[in-house]
C-alpha cells in the first residue's frame, strides 16, 4: 500500500515536471518571437531614425540645389547652352536682367561678362593676350604703365603722315592693305598708330583740360587703356580730309568692304557706344588677324563681344 502511494506520488511528480517542461517550451515559443518582434521593431525605429536623418540631409542638399536652380530658371537655364556662362556671375546676371527686362538671356550673360553691369574704370583687370593679336584693352582691361609691345616696326612714309610704328604683323598687314587700296585708287594713310603710356597720358590730360573729364572720357582712352598702346591700332585718313571726317570719304566705304581681309576691324561704332564707352570713330582700326576679323565681318559684333564669347573662358 505504501509502495503504491509512493508510485502514485512519483507519477504526479512526473506529470508536474512534464507540465512544467511544456509550459517552459510554450513560454519560449510564445515569448521569444515576441522578443524578436520587439527587436525588429527597435531596428525599424533605429532604421527609421537613420532614414529620417538621411532624409533631412537629402532635404538640405535638395534645398541648396533648389536655390541655384531657381536662379538658373530665372535665366531660362541658358547655362546649359552657353560655354561662356560663368556661375560666379549668376547673381550679377539676375540683377542685370531685372534692370534690363527687354534683353534676352544670352545678351545678359554676354554684357555682364564684358562688365557692363559695372561702371567703366571701376573694376580694373589686367589685359589678357598681350603681345598677340587677341589682346583686349578697354575701360575694364588695363595694359599697364610699363607695357610696350614687342616688334614695333616703322610704317613706310608712302603710307603714313609722319614717323609712325605698329607691331610687326599689324604693320605688314597695314602696308599690304594701303598698297592694295592705292592700286584701286584709294588713299589709306596712317596718322596715329603706336602711342606709349606717357604719350597717351599727355594726350588724355590735354583733352581733360580742354573739355573736362566726362567729355574727354567719351573720345579718349585714359593712359594704360588705349588700343594705341598695343601697337595694333591705326587712325587713318585719306590725305585729303581731316581724319575726323574719314567716315565721309570713299576710302571709308572701301575699308568697310575690305579691311577684314587684312585682319582689321572698325573698333568704335555708333551702335556700340554703350559697350565700348566711346563715340564712334570711323578712323580707328584695330588689327585682330584675318580669322577674327573675318568672323566679325560675318557676324557683326564688338571685339568685347567676340572676346567674351570665344576667348574669355
Ligand atoms: N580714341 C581712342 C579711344 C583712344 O584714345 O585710344
Ligand atoms: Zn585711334
Amino acid at each position: 500500500m505504501a509502495k503504491k502511494g509512493k508510485k502514485k506520488k512519483n507519477l504526479f511528480l512526473l506529470a508536474d515536471i512534464l507540465l512544467a517542461v511544456i509550459l517552459i517550451v510554450v513560454g519560449v515559443i510564445i515569448i521569444n518571437p515576441f522578443k524578436s518582434d520587439n527587436k525588429a521593431k527597435d531596428k525599424e525605429e533605429v532604421k527609421g531614425t537613420d532614414e529620417n536623418q538621411n532624409e533631412g540631409k537629402d532635404k538640405e542638399i535638395v534645398k541648396e540645389k533648389t536655390e541655384e536652380e531657381i536662379k538658373l530658371e530665372k535665366l531660362n537655364n541658358i547655362n546649359e547652352k552657353l560655354d561662356f556662362f560663368k556661375m560666379e556671375n549668376l547673381d550679377r546676371y539676375i540683377a542685370y536682367k531685372e534692370k534690363n527686362p527687354n534683353l534676352d538671356d544670352e545678351t545678359v550673360v554676354v554684357y555682364v561678362n564684358i562688365g557692363l553691369d559695372q561702371e567703366f574704370y571701376t573694376n580694373r583687370k589686367d589685359s589678357p593676350f598681350k603681345d598677340t593679336n587677341k589682346v583686349i584693352t578697354n575701360k575694364f582691361y588695363f595694359l599697364g604703365e610699363n607695357y610696350v609691345p614687342k616688334d614695333l616696326v616703322k610704317i613706310s612714309s608712302a603710307n603714313s603722315a609722319r614717323e609712325l610704328y605698329l607691331q610687326k604683323d599689324a604693320a605688314e598687314a597695314f602696308e599690304r592693305m594701303a598698297n592694295d587700296a592705292k592700286k584701286e585708287g584709294y588713299t589709306i594713310r596712317a596718322v596715329s598708330t603706336y602711342r606709349s603710356y606717357s604719350y597717351q597720358q599727355g594726350l588724355y590730360n590735354n583733352y581733360v583740360n580742354q573739355d573736362g573729364k566726362a567729355a574727354a572720357d567719351t573720345y579718349s582712352a585714359r593712359a594704360g587703356y588705349s588700343e594705341h598702346q598695343t601697337g595694333l591700332a591705326a587712325d587713318i585718313d585719306n590725305a585729303n580730309l581731316s581724319y575726323t571726317s574719314f567716315g565721309l570719304s570713299k576710302e571709308f566705304n572701301w575699308m568697310q568692304e575690305n579691311c577684314y581681309k587684312y585682319g582689321f576691324i572698325l573698333r568704335y561704332t555708333k551702335a556700340n557706344e554703350f559697350i565700348t564707352g566711346y563715340k564712334d570713330e570711323p578712323w580707328h582700326y584695330r588689327y585682330v588677324g584675318v580669322e577674327i576679323a573675318t568672323y566679325i565681318k560675318e557676324h557683326p559684333m564688338t571685339y568685347e563681344e567676340y572676346f567674351v564669347r570665344f576667348l574669355d573662358k
